[in-house]
């Protein structure tokens, strides 16, 4: 019968009538997209499994002087395809990638005079909903400003959710709150994410391409329906365009379980394909850096006697690095321009000179001898104009120096994001409104073409771009690890199984993991709210092709055992699986290196101990594997005793049941090698 439906839609598009809904279901029939035009007014709605998930939703935009376009409009074309690919990632948490999707496409047109056109179309997958609105070329729209959307998503109940506000200060670095949907805030960030009662779907509600638009928020229609509401430039407009143009994708994922959202690849397939050609020069890597010493206030980013980016300091670094097999070596507060006040637009950066005490050139040479190499840093301290005007002049001198990924970071707050208009004048803009998101993009392109890979920090959200430009491989956007011990109170030991349903589904996150010093002395006493199996866990549970060893490296030598699991996981993965789940509480996630037969597996809980109970599925058939597990130790306690740890081995097969205890803000890290 699902099957049928697919069918079925493509008659009845061949008949639709603006007054006639139009369908479009997934493959597999479970998801079914309906619109429809009740009083000319342009809705749709979304139905899994036979129940309502979205109920009758508006569409359409809002333009300058008032004027709406997905009121009064006849469907004039109707134009159905179904895709079916599968497509390699240069890198990721997954090799191959199927699209698999059901497409509608509705040319609308004005039954005015104006008779304006817009394109809505809608790409069903059997585990998400991609739609987004197109205008065309054509002479009744030129240039236009949206002043709102109406995009809406009106939920058939009251899931329970997790999410954080927008517009408040600190961009989107805030703990995850968990509610039912009427009692989540006002104007939420996506990714929303919603558990259906009675046993029903998992969803999270993004978006995917974000790319000369402005980053949509939900803001509260009603107890459970929320409207797009994208960031407003200071003028109060939200998007300038001019036609063609095109609005980001508005993405629903869905699945069975929570582990469904995570490997869901709909924001990843709803982006284009690569753009930048040949990207053998992008390469995940694992990283050390003069970082957290300035975070805990030991060394400084500014010049003086506690100068952080010494030659001596580096040098030690670029040895641990070179000793223990990493790919970089970032160095923060090397250039000039960190003395003074260097955040909210006050930044004078020089993102060429460095410090006197600092080799830049003697540096990348000795890091290269030593096989490493160094990792670039651009805090622009969201000096805009400032970094545009020698952005290309820095991305040239890193590719000069072999230096092949930059660190970029936009410390500055709320609204305070310095635009140049046309007119020469300076605005005040959102970090994720459309200003910010085209320099976000400028960024990525500069970076390319001096075949550069950025990190950034302070960034707009994770939409999926890393397909369409390889070289933006992994971004912050939401609280790291810099949040423990160093400043801001402390994540707290449910952050991060939280993290990893709402965040991470976006993309990839340089949270920076392996922080070892977990029982510092004073006021900081074990804030980082793990234990020290738990750090190890990160490295499988967070998702990013750039990965932090980010303790002081001195912190290393004590627990050189447990560092061997640091050295040995792997960045970039031909397979991942999540083992079991609940949001929030505990994730087990287990993954296959790409580049050898090898399989990891990490399990992540909150301040209640769990059982990992799991059975090992995912291995090869008839292959024996010694399992090297990382363990809590038996006394193990995130608060009182982070460093008990228990490193074991044993031999497994595929189909083994496998069962080891967390504790209390624990976690569990293992290396699966193939015997012979
Ligand atoms: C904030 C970033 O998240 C952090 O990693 C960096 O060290 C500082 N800005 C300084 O650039």
């Amino acid at each position: 019968m699902k099957y049928l439906l697919s069918l079925v839609v493509a008659l009845l598009m061949a008949k639709a009538t603006a007054a006639q809904p139009v369908m479009v279901a997934s493959p597999d029939g479970r998801t079914v997209v309906t619109v429809v035009t009740p009083d000319g007014v342009l809705t749709y709605r979304v139905d899994r499994d036979g129940q309502p998930l979205l109920l009758p939703s508006r569409l359409g935009v809002v333009l300058d002087g008032g004027d709406t376009l997905g009121v009064g409009m006849r469907i004039a074309d109707v134009a159905t395809s179904t895709t079916d690919e599968t497509w390699t990632q240069p890198w990721g948490e997954a090799e191959q990638v199927r699209d698999h999707h059901n497409e509608l496409r509705l040319t609308l047109e004005e039954t005015s005079d104006d008779a304006r056109q817009m394109v809505l179309v809608f790409r069903v997958f059997d585990d998400g909903v991609g739609f987004r609105y197109e205008w065309p070329e054509q002479e009744a729209l030129g240039v236009f400003e949206i002043i709102d959307e109406l995009t809406a998503f009106r939920f058939a109940a009251n899931p329970e959710s997790w999410w954080i506000r927008a517009y408040e200060n600190n961009r989107y670095e805030y703990l995850y709150e968990q509610s039912p949907l009427d009692r989540a805030g006002y104007v939420l960030h996506t990714p929303v994410t919603m558990a259906f009662p009675d046993g029903g779907p998992f969803v999270a509600v993004h978006e995917a391409a974000l790319v000369d638009y402005s980053a949509m928020q939900l803001r509260r229609i009603g107890p459970t329906a929320f409207q797009a509401d994208l960031a407003p430039w200071s003028t109060g407009v939200r998007v300038y365009a001019e036609t063609p143009h095109r609005s980001s994708w508005r993405v629903l994922l869905i699945g069975d379980t929570p582990g469904d959202l995570v490997t869901n690849y709909t924001v990843l397939n709803l982006n284009e394909p690569n753009a930048l050609g040949d990207v053998s020069w992008v390469r995940p890597g694992k990283y050390v850096g003069i970082w957290w010493a300035m975070h805990l206030g030991q060394w400084s980013w500014s010049s003086g006697p506690n100068h952080g980016a010494t030659n001596e300091h580096t040098k030690r670094y670029i040895d641990f690095a070179a000793e223990h097999g990493f790919d970089g070596v970032l160095v923060e507060g090397w250039n000039l321009g960190w003395d003074g006040d260097w955040t909210a637009g006050k930044s004078d950066f020089s993102f060429t000179e460095p410090y006197p005490d600092y080799d830049l050139d003697g540096l990348a040479a000795y890091a290269l001898e030593r096989g490493t190499r160094l990792i670039g840093h651009h805090e622009t301290g969201a000096g805009i104009p400032n970094y545009e005007a020698q952005m290309d002049d820095a991305f040239a001198l890193m590719n000069r120096l072999g230096v092949e990924a930059v660190k970029t970071g936009y410390v500055d707050w709320g609204m305070h994001f310095p635009h140049v208009t046309a007119a020469g004048d300076t605005t005040r803009e959102w970090n994720y409104g459309q200003a910010m998101v085209n320099h976000y993009q400028r960024s990525v392109e500069a970076a390319a073409r001096h075949r550069v890979s950025v990190n950034i920090h302070e960034p707009v959200k994770d939409t999926g771009l890393r397909r369409t430009y390889p070289n933006l491989m992994t971004r912050e956007g939401a609280r790291g690890q810099e949040y423990n011990a160093a400043w801001g109170g402390g994540n707290g030991p449910d952050h991060v199984p939280t993290l990893v349903f709402t965040r991470m589904l976006a993309g990839p996150m340089d949270f920076t993991p392996g922080i070892f010093d977990l029982a510092a002395d004073g006021e900081n006493a074990n804030a980082v709210p793990t234990t020290l199996a738990g750090q190890l866990a990160l490295y499988v549970i967070l998702y990013s092709p750039l990965q932090m060893a980010a303790d002081l490296v001195e912190n290393y030598a004590p627990h050189m055992d447990a560092f061997q699991f640091i050295k040995d996981v792997p960045v970039d993965w031909a397979d991942t699986r999540v083992l079991e789940a609940k949001i929030g509480d505990y994730v087990t996630i287990a993954r296959k290196d790409r580049h050898s037969d090898d399989w990891y597996l990490g399990a992540k809980n909150d301040a209640t101990p769990h059982t990992v109970d799991v059975t090992l599925d995912f291995l090869d058939v008839g292959q024996t594997y010694t399992a090297t597990i990382y363990r809590d130790g038996d006394g193990a306690d995130w608060e009182s005793n982070p460093l008990d740890y228990v490193i074991e081995r044993r031999t497994v097969r595929a189909g083994a049941s496998f069962s080891v205890d967390l504790a209390s803000g624990g976690g569990l890290a293992v290396r699966f090698a193939p015997d012979n």
